[in-house]
């Protein structure tokens, strides 16, 4: 069977896709690997360029597949742990780092956003895509975010297909497969989108972030307060 047979006509928004069990991992898998795959150097380049962090260690929360800690990888000299709360995804995600031959830099972590496998203080970049929409608990999630960067790490955090031709590329071949893909253009930034983040930020008590609302997606790019070592 072709892999785009294989896809099925799945849901891909939150309400539709909420568990990340075997076979949705396994289509996911394909999506990342085959329509999404050209996404992941361009975004990873825009974390690079907006966060300027290139060494320690770099969290992805969400990590699905692994696609983003994989290409971040392949242009700084960060070690990873890919972490993700679905053993399913972990587990296509340790293939594709076995295959890109990344098994000394990038681990693959069983771990949920709201509650990190990860002492205080560890990472000097947090980074997840496509993830935060499932999250149960934003500001208890940001807080868990907080405490387990460096005082001056930084976090890249949303969702986005880097860039419009990307998105106009993405969309077409989503559609041309059959998915249910209702990838709609990056909002612009509203008062009330404003408002929210400024409480949830508050309650998870991060003084320094900046909303990207562009053709790269919806970002929220975030700092710990305290001098980088
Ligand atoms: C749409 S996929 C995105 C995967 C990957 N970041 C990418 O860009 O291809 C969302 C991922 O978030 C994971 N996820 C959702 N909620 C989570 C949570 N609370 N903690 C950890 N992972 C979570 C899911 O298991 C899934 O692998």
């Amino acid at each position: 069977m072709k892999s785009e047979e294989k896809m099925g006509r799945i849901g891909w928004n939150s309400k539709t896709y909420r568990k990340f069990d075997e076979k949705r991992a396994g289509e996911y898998l394909v999506i990342a690997n085959e329509v999404f795959a050209p996404l992941y150097p361009v975004i990873a380049q825009q974390i690079l360029d907006r966060c300027r962090v290139s060494a320690g260690l770099c969290i992805d929360v969400g990590c699905g597949p692994a696609n983003l800690a994989i290409a971040l990888a392949k242009i700084t000299s960060l070690n990873f742990c890919a972490m993700d709360f679905s053993p399913h995804i972990l587990e296509l995600g340790r293939e594709n780092i076995i295959r890109e031959g990344l098994t000394d830099r990038v681990t693959a972590v069983a771990g949920d956003v709201h509650r990190m496998p990860f002492a205080d203080g560890v990472a000097s970049l947090i980074i997840s895509r496509g993830s935060m929409r499932f999250w149960r608990n934003r500001p208890a999630a940001f807080r868990e975010m907080r405490r387990v960067l460096k005082p001056g790490g930084r976090g890249y955090v949303g969702g986005g297909l880097g860039s419009r031709e990307l998105a106009d590329e993405i969309n077409r071949e989503m559609i041309r497969r059959g998915a249910d893909w209702k990838n709609k253009p990056t909002p612009e930034i509203r008062k009330k989108d404003k408002a929210e983040w400024a409480e949830i930020m508050g309650k998870a008590r991060f003084t320094r972030y900046e909303l990207i609302r562009d053709d790269s997606g919806s970002w929220i790019c975030f700092e710990k307060e305290g001098e980088r070592s």
